[in-house]
């Protein structure tokens, strides 16, 4: 048992947050997106455009989630619309200011 709880310890302190705290948008992202993208936007997995450098305006970024692009799937069919603006929401949240 302590042995659990050391480790859940742990984890939480690696990641900064528990699930709990985590927004809906970031957890939706964390399961669906970062795996090409990355948690911080910036992973480029299958030529995933960089998210911290996207200009994309609301409107796009929601087409782009529910149609996909090229490597990038659609997610209509697995994400609510609400779901898809907790995501869009989320995302410009990585953005950086241009250097
Ligand atoms: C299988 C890999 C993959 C997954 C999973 C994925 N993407 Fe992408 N994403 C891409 C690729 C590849 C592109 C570039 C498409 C192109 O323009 O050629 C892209 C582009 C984008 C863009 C456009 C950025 C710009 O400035 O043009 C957005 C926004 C985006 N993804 C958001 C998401 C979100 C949100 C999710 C999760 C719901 C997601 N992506 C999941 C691969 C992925």
């Amino acid at each position: 048992m302590r042995i659990i709880l050391i480790s859940l310890l742990v984890f939480q302190s690696a990641t900064g947050f528990s699930t709990r705290h985590m927004g809906e948008g970031q957890a939706l992202y964390e399961h669906h997106c970062a795996r090409c993208h990355g948690t911080d936007g910036a992973r480029g997995m299958f030529g995933a455009k960089n998210l911290q450098k996207s200009l994309l305006p609301d409107t796009a970024i929601t087409l782009q989630i529910r149609n996909g692009k090229r490597i990038m799937p659609p997610f209509k069919k697995r994400l609510t619309p609400g779901q898809i603006n907790e995501l869009s929401a989320y995302i410009k949240t990585l953005r950086k200011p241009a250097i």
